[in-house]
């Protein structure tokens, strides 16, 4: 659930009042926020994350056989733009932490490859300033994506998004500052983002912004009310992995989402001192539980959520599937993580070799929620659910 304050509250009714949700002063004023956050000379809005990386990759005028590495194991939301631009995923295998490191990104790199896309996954910080190295020995640019990291920093506090050539960060759904959309592209230096700024985008309507408003609050803000009511009128399938991703949003940022992006920059101290101590909490929960292991943290994540790893004493079992099962019948809305965009139906245009440790662990990932508005009692209560499914 995303975490926000009276401030985000204000903000939007001012905007309402005023008739500034499309455009307005808190565009300007978010970007200023943006640049001095993160100390860069250079900052470009969009209406996601997914836009911006396009924009990053439109700015390395890519041709058709190009090669841009991510990982295998990330969300499939990455692969769009790449495909937008016409170059070819090369998917890399990622190591104990979940991120890409300089040796699976190695692996993969061909005479082909043109630019390398390094997410920080939950948060936790990817070695992106060795494989940036890298990449400036083989000439190939390097994305910081920092979607799910915004807050994190590098081991000596540099903010991730702004190691390698560029970098972006989300306002999107289920991220660190979980707004109403909205991605930002990064840059050290003036200049380099002009080629971005060629590409026309446009705005939203005034019904699109009011409906997106009124579907956050639905089902987001007040999830804990509305996810017994969907479940009791959604009794259908569950959602189809294999279905092609939505498309994502191609207009500029709108003064409404950077309205609440604004709020939620001012209470991020506070967000990020609540998720690390939530990671904590399970740390001292289950970090000793047989049949579980946690996936480590570094001390600069940003903490977005706490991936566990059920082991199945049994092949045959699926001790993650179980967990999920306890856990939403608790009321606990947690998923396991995500399926490899190898091994998804839509992906047939991304190109890999070999992805041992992604093949390996996968499906056996649970992700339980550290943001403030789980309470360190719902935290204990979700330990507890997860301690009694694996000890079974
Ligand atoms: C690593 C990563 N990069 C980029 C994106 C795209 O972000 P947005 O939802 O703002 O388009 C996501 C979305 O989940 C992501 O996880």
């Amino acid at each position: 659930m995303p975490f926000w304050s009276g401030e985000t509250y204000r903000a939007i009714a001012r905007c309402l009042a005023s008739g500034q949700m499309i455009r307005g002063v808190d565009v300007e004023g978010l970007r200023s926020a943006l640049i001095e956050h993160f100390g860069v000379e250079d900052i470009l809005l969009c209406g996601s994350a997914s836009l911006a990386l396009e924009l990053a990759l439109r700015t390395c005028h890519l041709q058709t056989g190009d090669e841009v590495i991510v990982p295998s194991f990330c969300c499939s939301a990455i692969v769009a733009p790449i495909l937008a631009v016409g170059a070819t995923p090369v998917l890399a295998d990622v190591s104990t932490e979940l991120n890409l490191t300089v040796e699976t990104v190695d692996a993969a790199c061909t005479s082909h490859t043109r630019a390398i896309i390094v997410p920080h996954l939950f948060g936790n910080p990817a070695d992106i300033d060795a494989i940036a190295e890298l990449g400036n020995a083989k000439n190939i640019v390097v994305i910081d994506d920092a979607a799910q990291a915004l807050g994190a920093t590098t081991a000596d506090g540099q903010s991730l998004g702004t190691s390698g050539d560029m970098g972006v960060v989300s306002f999107g759904a289920e991220k660190v500052c979980f707004g109403l959309g909205g991605g930002a592209l990064i840059s050290h230096s003036r200049g380099v983002l002009d080629g971005a700024r060629e590409t026309a985008l446009g705005y939203p309507s005034i019904i699109h912004a009011l409906r997106q408003l009124t579907a956050m609050f639905a089902y987001r803000r007040w999830r804990r009310w509305t996810l017994p009511v969907q479940r009791l009128i959604a009794r259908g399938p569950e959602k189809n992995p294999h279905a092609p991703p939505q498309p994502y949003r191609q207009d500029n940022l709108t003064n409404v989402q950077a309205a609440v992006a604004r709020t939620l920059m001012d209470s991020l101290p506070e967000n990020l001192q609540a998720r690390r101590a939530r990671v904590q909490a399970y740390g001292q929960l289950l970090g000793d539980q047989a049949g579980l292991e946690l996936i480590p943290h570094r001390p600069s994540s940003a903490c977005l959520t706490q991936v566990v790893r059920v082991l199945s004493k049994r092949r045959s079992e699926d001790g993650a599937a179980r967990v999920i099962q306890a856990l939403g019948a608790a009321g606990c809305e947690v998923q396991g993580s995500y399926m490899p965009i190898h091994l998804l139906g839509s992906f047939s245009a991304c190109v890999w070799d070999r992805l041992p440790y992604t093949e390996r662990v996968w499906a056996d990932l649970v992700e339980v929620p550290c943001e403030p508005t789980v309470s360190l009692a719902d935290v204990e209560r979700i330990a507890s659910i997860v301690r009694s499914c694996a000890g079974n």
